[in-house]
């Protein structure tokens, strides 16, 4: 019989949750299409700030730049949580750039803590183990009826399960908590310290806007310095170097090679793209 871990339970995650405002209340499910779409029905229906919707297993997980994520039953961390802010226009825009970096470096040191299991982030908000998926962020915005702006955070992260449980084209370029310390983790657990750290983030993101937020994502960040393959959404695609992350967000990009005529590289700044890590004998011109 294969080993299993406690299922996901509300006492389970409610008994460990130390948060002020993230996951007063908590949905629970079985099974559900994508946690994301039902969060982004309770928020345009008004749902509070801190509401969060969890799976046991997703049917049709999102992910980013519109792929599918694989949501086994039983296994995983789905989760989405509804946030709102009431700052100013004026520091919004910056507030909303940092939001997925900030749910991604919460997500790593939730991680941390409890499997004990340190992450990278591969810009914007993908986590990685010796440069494999072991998480992602789905962030969506949206607004109720009367106006009012919310946004859905949504944390894929693979916990419990091991290489026979992902699909074949997903299987090198994956990973799981398990796989990485050969140890079975209580998603009650790790979803409590996940609304916890996140909760912190932002509540640092809110109070003292991205400095600090930005220092410890880009310790975390092991897109930077690297050969990087960049896929945008109009079908452009090109080469580079990974600069330095802007203040709000954005990744500065090189184009490498560089032209041979002396001239300086073209530098590009993207605020969303599909990134790959490259080794820089990989890189055609
Ligand atoms: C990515 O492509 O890396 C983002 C994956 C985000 C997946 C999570 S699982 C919980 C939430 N519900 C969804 O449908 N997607 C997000």
């Amino acid at each position: 019989m294969k080993p299993s871990s406690p299922p996901l339970t509300l006492d389970g995650i409610r008994s460990l949750l130390d948060t002020q405002a993230l996951g007063a209340r908590i949905e629970l499910h079985q099974q559900v299409d994508s946690t994301n779409r039902a969060a982004f029905a309770l928020a345009q229906a008004g749902a509070e700030h801190g509401t969060v919707v969890v799976a046991e297993g997703q049917t049709q997980g999102r992910g980013r730049l519109g792929r599918a994520w694989h949501s086994p039953p039983g296994l995983n961390l789905y989760c989405s949580i509804i946030v709102k802010t009431s700052l100013p226009a004026t520091r919004f825009s910056q507030w909303l750039s940092w939001l997925p970096l900030a749910a991604a470096l919460g997500a790593s040191e939730a991680v941390e803590g409890t499997a004990l299991l340190q992450t990278d982030l591969k810009w914007p908000n993908d986590l990685l183990v010796r440069e494999r998926k072991i998480g992602g962020i789905l962030c969506e915005s949206g607004s109720t009826a009367s106006s009012t702006p919310f946004q859905v955070v949504g944390i894929g992260l693979n916990v419990n399960g091991t290489g026979d449980d992902f699909p074949p084209d997903l299987r090198a370029a994956s990973t799981t908590i398990r796989q990485e310390t050969g140890r079975l983790l209580d998603r009650n657990h790790l979803l409590s310290r996940l609304l916890l750290e996140i909760e912190h983030c932002l509540t640092e993101l809110t109070a003292e806007g991205s400095r600090r937020i930005a220092m410890a994502y880009t310790r975390r960040c092991i897109t930077l310095g690297r050969h990087v393959r960049v896929l945008l959404a109009g079908g452009e695609e090109f080469t580079g170097i990974a600069e330095a992350i802007e203040p709000d967000g954005s990744l500065q990009v090189s184009k490498y090679p560089r032209p041979a005529d002396g001239r300086r590289s073209d530098v590009r700044s993207l605020r969303t793209a599909d990134i790959v890590h490259v080794r820089p004998g990989e890189i055609t011109a």
